[in-house]
């Protein structure tokens, strides 16, 4: 006998899967997109969704569908390429794109899409300019500021305008705005305590944006946000875009954060092997990110995934004999779709769809 072929797939139940394997249930997945296009459809900011969290081009394009979006973000230039690759044609990569020849790479993506980047210091506009200029493009970029989180990023106000009056000063560098992402605060546990500290910590990006504005540049673009702050970040001045990106797909540790959207992503795995109190599935560390905590089992409340190896899940209290399929959702849905290459769609529990995770791995 041949193994199933993806095509022949179509039309089969979930359970048909060979596992583990990835699926998105496709009214879930409608019902997030379409909170979000519909929340931002009579404000002034837009999306930009978030590559990351999904990595697949197929439902990027959906989000864009879906409308209300501006462009795509996305974390690496190399999901940058496989974006502006299946047919996207404006992409911030929220990060700093180091070193000349990733700094090629960024110019040339530049020959066919706005491909802006975030920018933080004169090392990267030097570099940045020189390959815009040797390519003949201009590449758009945002100042990135520090209002809390640590990562990257200047702190606001005067560093931003240094950088700025840089930029203006570098051939093949285009100053289109700022970004300032509250990273520390999206999954602050308590909704009243994270409006007001987002609030507080955006305070000098209206501020940053002003003195900019003020001294002749342009601030057309800021860009911040996620999922546990789109309605807060998404009503504050300056912001004009939001970058939410687990919203599409979710999972059991977002869910707690964000409640009104669905968990349309979950693992399909096989019980392999079955005991008094507890029973093994067949999907570990190598199928599922685990940064957030266990995933919870769709279905069985009771049921308790006790840790998390390589390759096996061991979960108490859940009866279930060999070979029965369970549906597992992740803890985190970004780290989850990095470790697979193909999303398989359903709809009321049979295959539609399977849809290529072209950022899979894409980590330069
Ligand atoms: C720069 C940036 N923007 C936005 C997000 C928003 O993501 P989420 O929708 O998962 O909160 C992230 C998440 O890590 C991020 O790093």
């Amino acid at each position: 006998m041949h193994e199933p072929t993806a095509d022949s797939l179509i039309g089969q139940p979930v359970d048909a899967l060979p596992t583990p394997a990835l699926v998105v249930e496709s009214e879930a997945l409608e019902h997030n997109l379409a909170l979000l296009a519909t929340y931002f459809a009579s404000r002034p900011a837009k999306l930009r969704p978030h590559f990351k969290s999904h990595k697949c081009v197929t439902l990027a394009r959906h989000q864009l569908e879906a409308g209300s979006a501006v462009g795509i973000t996305c974390a690496k230039l190399a999901e940058a390429e496989a974006l502006v690759a299946g047919g996207i044609r404006d992409v911030l990569i929220a990060n700093q794109v180091v070193g000349p020849a990733k700094a090629r790479r960024l110019a040339a993506l530049n020959r066919s899409a706005a491909v802006r980047s975030a920018v933080d210091s004169l090392v990267n506009l030097a570099e940045l300019g020189e390959a815009a200029t040797a390519a003949g493009v201009t590449i758009g970029v945002l100042i990135e500021i520090d209002i809390g989180m640590h990562r990257c990023g200047v702190p606001p106000g005067e560093p931003v305008l240094a950088l700025a009056s840089r930029i203006r000063e570098t051939p093949g560098l285009r100053l289109d705005g700022l970004q300032a992402y509250e990273g520390h605060l999206v999954t602050h546990p308590d909704p009243q305590e994270r409006r007001a500290k987002v609030a507080k910590a955006m305070e000098p990006v209206q501020t940053t944006a002003r003195l900019l504005q003020d001294a002749g540049f342009s601030c057309e673009i800021v860009s911040g946000g996620g999922t546990g702050t789109y309605d807060i970040t998404g009503n504050l001045e300056p912001f004009t875009e939001i970058q939410a990106g687990s919203y599409a797909l979710m999972d059991c540790s977002y869910k707690k954060v964000s409640p009104m959207f669905r968990n349309a992503l979950f693992i399909l795995a096989t019980v392999i092997s079955s005991h008094q109190h507890f029973v093994v599935a067949d999907v570990g560390l190598k199928g599922m990110g685990n940064e957030f905590g266990l995933p919870v089992i769709a279905g069985a409340p009771r049921a308790k995934p006790r840790c998390i190896a390589e390759e096996h899940l061991p979960i108490d209290d859940l009866p279930a004999s060999v070979g029965r399929k369970i549906r597992i959702i992740p803890s985190h849905g970004c780290t989850t779709c990095n470790l697979h290459r193909t999303m398989w769609v359903a709809h009321r529990d049979i295959l539609v769809d399977f849809w290529p995770i072209e950022g899979s791995g894409a980590l330069e």
